[in-house]
């Protein structure tokens, strides 16, 4: 962490606000930072480095709607073979950085009947099904404690700001329950009904284990989901990852519309 963070800080010259994570399909977010500096992953010591078709792979530092922020253009699956110390290892890098605040976007998959492919869902709570925890070892006091509270973990003045703004741009919005699993195997229709048995309205593989990391480091935290498809037996049509891929192009200028909305007053 001291190498990439003595990297990053001798090419970095504004100080970040706001930590980003555009997901698959919602990277093209990226391209409207002004005076940006791309910094591929691959350049960064000790960083790990994107498989995923539709991820690019680098930061990118600049700003958007007027905010300094240092994004994520791709991030780190456990499904890829990464440990979840290696996944969340970039929020850590934020946190060293000193940003207090995450938005954190994803494609996810709709279980709520009342969604459709396309919706925009704002994360409530989240239940992590991955098996695992990031926090999983020995606890880095320096970071945050031993047992973290996760009662607030998408925080409530977010979760309101971000249905304040779609209000106001006529864009609908749902809010929901995220629950993340680890893939790579989509849901079978089994599994789509006991999750929606559970509490979950809508299901992906990313987003967890970040979240909890950065509420470990004391992070505020906004969640938005793109719901690329309805969940596994709702339509009776198989899923693929080009359905998530389209979807999440569809909706690229709603939601564009609605984080370049939200983050000046995060
Ligand atoms: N399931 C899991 N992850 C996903 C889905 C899904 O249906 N759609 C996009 N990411």
């Amino acid at each position: 962490m001291e190498k990439t963070i003595e990297y990053l800080r001798k090419k970095i010259t504004i100080q970040p606000e706001l930590g980003l994570i555009l997901g698959s399909g919602l990277g093209g977010l990226a391209e409207e930072i002004t005076d940006p500096l791309y910094i591929p992953y691959e350049e960064i010591p000790n960083f790990p480095v994107s498989t995923v078709e539709g991820h690019v792979g680098r930061l990118v530092i600049g700003k958007l709607a007027g905010v300094p922020v240092l994004t994520m253009q791709g991030r780190f699956h456990y499904y890829e073979g990464y440990d979840m110390k290696t996944v969340t290892f970039p929020i850590r890098v934020m946190q060293s950085l000193g940003i207090k605040k995450l938005l954190v976007t994803n494609a996810a998959g709709g279980i709520n009947l009342d969604y459709t492919a396309g919706a925009i869902m704002v994360i409530t709570d989240h239940i992590n099904l991955t098996g695992t925890n990031p926090l999983i070892g020995k606890n880095m006091e320096g970071y945050g404690p031993r047992f973290p509270d996760m009662t607030y973990s998408y925080t409530p003045k977010y979760v309101a700001l971000a249905q304040k703004k779609a209000q106001e741009l006529n864009i609908e919005v749902k809010t929901g329950v995220y629950v993340g699993l680890t893939g790579p195997s989509y849901e079978t229709p089994a599994e789509i009904k006991f999750l929606r048995i559970i509490g979950g309205d809508a299901v992906g593989m990313s987003t967890v284990p970040e979240v909890i990391v950065a509420r470990h480091g004391g992070m505020d935290v906004l969640g938005i989901s793109c719901i690329t498809n309805m969940a596994a037996g709702i339509s009776g049509e198989a899923l693929n990852h080009e359905e998530v891929m389209e979807t999440a192009n569809r909706v690229r200028g709603d939601f564009r519309s609605l984080v370049l909305a939200i983050i000046p007053d995060m």
